[in-house]
């Protein structure tokens, strides 16, 4: 078993990165047999896709490195390391480039959101974003990538890649790539905005009530849950009354997702109560979770030479297993290296 995922290390991580992906990287991590392998790293050459300040990149890499430690990221277990000290990533994609095709690219809809109506204006980077991404995993043939639910196109997308790969390129019985399986959680796959229940929470979100971050202090968050949007209704008792209800789904997806309960159950408690009385639990549990977060994130964060050398040493160890499978594919291209 191979995990393999990654994070932009653009602003703060929130809730729902937390919730959706790097919750279930630390229990993957912490859940691995001998022989199995957890890799994650910052996805700091996908940054640069969009328009980014230089010196806010390094800060922000940093940054993200010490909030992950502080999610319980166990740089002795897992293997930890940004995109850019690892060549191969960028290497694999060129050499992925010939097999992705415009048509699938195209298709992606995280492109055309993100690229709205100005698609001529869009960097090619942000196009060619999905096959980097396909490059991360495939490098190290992954077995299983733990992502939210709006990274499942992109897996699909590096199936596909690897699938068209190997048949063009290798024999049946050796295949160069595996065929990753993206692992989405069953619940808090996709944590929706605070202040709109139809727009995922989102760091590129302008609005900061919008989402929760993991370094909000408790007032914070408080004052984040209480001025959620919501409807005028009370709880209903089961999950069946909050289809129709985008925000109140969120705010109770949130809060069994947190408390480790079902959906049903957390109604079975709250069911006919309003909201004057859920925020609080709500923010409450919250609070609980992400204050010892916060609390090892700022002295992580202050301590730049450890998460630097976390980093060094996570990207050697990147370097070393990717190898292989970079080799094999330049062969299988009949590209000549020395
Ligand atoms: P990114 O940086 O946007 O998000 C990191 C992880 O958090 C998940 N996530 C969410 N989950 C639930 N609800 C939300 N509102 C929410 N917002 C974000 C994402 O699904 C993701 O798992 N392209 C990727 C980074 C990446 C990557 C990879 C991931 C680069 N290469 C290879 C996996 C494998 C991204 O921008 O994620």
């Amino acid at each position: 078993m191979r995990v393999v995922s990654g994070i932009q290390p653009t602003g703060n991580l929130h809730l729902g990165n937390y919730l959706g992906a790097i919750r279930n990287w630390v229990r993957m991590q912490d859940e691995m047999e001998q022989g199995s392998e957890c890799l994650f790293f910052l996805a700091d050459l996908h940054a640069i896709s969009m328009p980014h300040d230089p010196a806010e990149l390094t800060a922000n890499s940093l940054e993200m490195a010490a909030a992950l430690v502080a999610c319980g990221i166990d740089p002795n277990k897992s293997i930890l390391f940004n995109q850019a000290q690892v060549p191969a990533h960028a290497e694999l994609q060129w050499l992925l480039m010939g097999t992705a095709r415009m048509g699938w690219l195209n298709r992606m809809t995280q492109w055309k959101d993100k690229a709205g109506k100005n698609r001529e204006g869009q960097s090619v980077a942000l196009f060619s974003y999905p096959v980097l991404q396909a490059a991360d995993v495939l490098l190290y043939q992954a077995t299983h990538v733990p992502v939210g639910d709006d990274q499942k196109q992109h897996l699909e997308l590096s199936r596909d890649i690897a699938q068209k790969f190997n048949n063009d390129f290798a024999s049946e019985d050796a295949p160069v790539f595996t065929l990753p399986d993206p692992y989405i959680p069953p619940q808090a796959a996709r944590i929706m905005s605070l202040r709109d229940g139809s727009a995922k929470m989102s760091k590129s979100d302008p609005s900061e009530m919008s989402r929760i971050n993991l370094t909000d202090d408790a007032d914070t968050i408080m004052k984040k849950v209480k001025k959620a949007k919501t409807d005028p209704e009370p709880l209903p008792s089961e999950a069946k009354g909050l289809e129709e209800r985008p925000e109140a789904l969120n705010l109770v997806s949130i809060y069994a997702a947190i408390s480790g309960k079902e959906v049903d159950s957390v109604l079975g408690e709250f069911g006919g109560q309003g909201f004057g009385a859920f925020k609080p639990a709500l923010g409450e549990v919250l609070v609980e979770t992400l204050a010892p977060i916060s609390e090892r994130f700022r002295d992580l964060q202050e301590d730049t030479e450890m998460l630097q050398a976390i980093l060094a040493r996570g990207a050697s160890k990147a370097r070393e297993i990717g190898t292989p499978t970079l080799d094999a594919a330049y062969e299988a291209l009949g590209l000549v290296r020395g």
